[in-house]
């Protein structure tokens, strides 16, 4: 049995980690940790376990093997570092930090501390995405040439345990917006699907309606498109925005020399793949996971797996900083104007 700490416990934590490691035979709740302890209490007397008074007082506790890192993104890296310091291993939430030597010091951290680090990409968990993954592979599109991706619903304000006065829209809290909230899951993904990393970014990242409480413009980018140049050829685009204000977008088509796949973009079918001649195969795998429809998310079967069998998480902290690293290329590029290499 794992003892599992919770580092806040706002939306995400309630929503995804809690049920999920509930429902999982080898975690036990053991600790929770949240600036706000009422929630934290809340959370203790519906799940069990000890509601600490600092993140440290909770890493100091030897029963806790793990953390799951689910507090506003500016503190990622941090929580996430003590903790691997104290001997925990770490599932942390999207995006794993806000600077890239942050990121680049969490993936050094777990090294050198010989302990599991893990990014809840959950993206890459969705089954017509895994399913998409293996019939690339297999050349059933042939050779991806280009693509485009997007996410984009009405903003986090819908979502967030705070409403409006959610720090996602505070600068110092979350550092950075829509690009890094939603661009990050699809930037992963990609890299995933299509098995090669971005090398080139050109973006436009911006904040253009999305306003906080007091009728301001927030501190942080609402939208970002991307063009991303792939190390293996392909090129495509990247959409992310919290301006959506009709339904949730959540797709992905891959356009190669043999055939389109088209994932989460019919209402009707996971995923669709029509093959040069015009023959199409429509498969029904399931519905993504939206703001509104959550289903399990399965990030936390896999760090459990990952626990169990000692073996290094598939979705590593490795991977997250490849796909931080295209991040903020696109913050540069849309900064300076320029297209940016992403260092490998
Ligand atoms: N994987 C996904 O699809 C997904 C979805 C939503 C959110 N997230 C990520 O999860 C994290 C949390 O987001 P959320 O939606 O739950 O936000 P939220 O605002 O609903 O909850 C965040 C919680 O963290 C607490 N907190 C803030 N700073 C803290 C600190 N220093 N120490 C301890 N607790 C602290 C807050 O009091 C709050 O209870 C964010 O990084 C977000 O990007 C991931």
């Amino acid at each position: 049995m794992f003892q599992i700490g919770i580092i806040g416990c706002g939306k995400i934590a309630q929503v995804r980690h809690l049920p999920e490691y509930a429902a999982h035979p080898q975690a036990k709740l053991a600790g929770y940790y949240d600036i706000n302890t009422v929630r934290a209490m809340e959370l203790s007397s519906r799940y069990g376990g000890t509601v600490y008074e600092s993140y440290q007082s909770l890493l100091a506790d030897p029963a806790i093997d793990a953390v799951s890192v689910c507090s506003a993104n500016v503190t990622h890296a941090e929580i996430a570092i003590a903790a691997l310091k104290a001997g925990k291993h770490v599932l942390c939430e999207k995006p794993m930090a806000t600077t890239l030597e942050d990121c680049q010091a969490m993936v050094d951290t777990a090294r050198a501390c010989g302990r599991f680090l893990m990014v809840g990409h959950n993206q890459r968990l969705a089954k017509a995405h895994i399913k998409a993954r293996d019939l690339i592979r297999q050349g059933v599109i042939g050779r991806v040439l280009t693509f485009r991706t997007i996410f984009a619903h009405s903003g986090p304000e819908n979502w967030a345990i705070d409403g409006k006065q959610t720090w996602f829209f505070d600068k110092k809290s979350a550092m950075l917006g829509a690009m890094a909230d939603l661009g990050i899951h699809k930037t992963d993904l990609i890299q995933y699907l299509t098995g090669q990393k971005v090398k080139e970014v050109q973006a436009f990242v911006s904040t253009i309606d999305k306003r906080g409480p007091d009728g301001m413009l927030v501190g942080v980018d609402d939208n970002a498109i991307c063009i991303f140049k792939m190390d293996g050829g392909a090129v495509g685009t990247m959409t992310a925005s919290w301006t959506n204000y009709g339904s949730e977008e959540n797709s992905t088509v891959l356009y190669g020399t043999d055939g389109v796949m088209r994932l989460y973009a019919d209402p009707n079918y996971s995923m669709v793949v029509e093959s040069r001649d015009g023959q199409r195969t429509f498969y029904e795998i399931d519905q993504i996971q939206t703001n509104d429809h959550q289903t399990k998310s399965g990030v936390i079967d896999l760090f459990m797996e990952s626990l169990i069998n000692g073996t290094q998480p598939e979705i590593s902290g490795e991977d997250a900083l490849s796909a931080m690293k295209a991040v903020f290329a696109a913050m540069e590029s849309a900064k300076t104007g320029k297209t940016m290499t992403v260092e490998s």
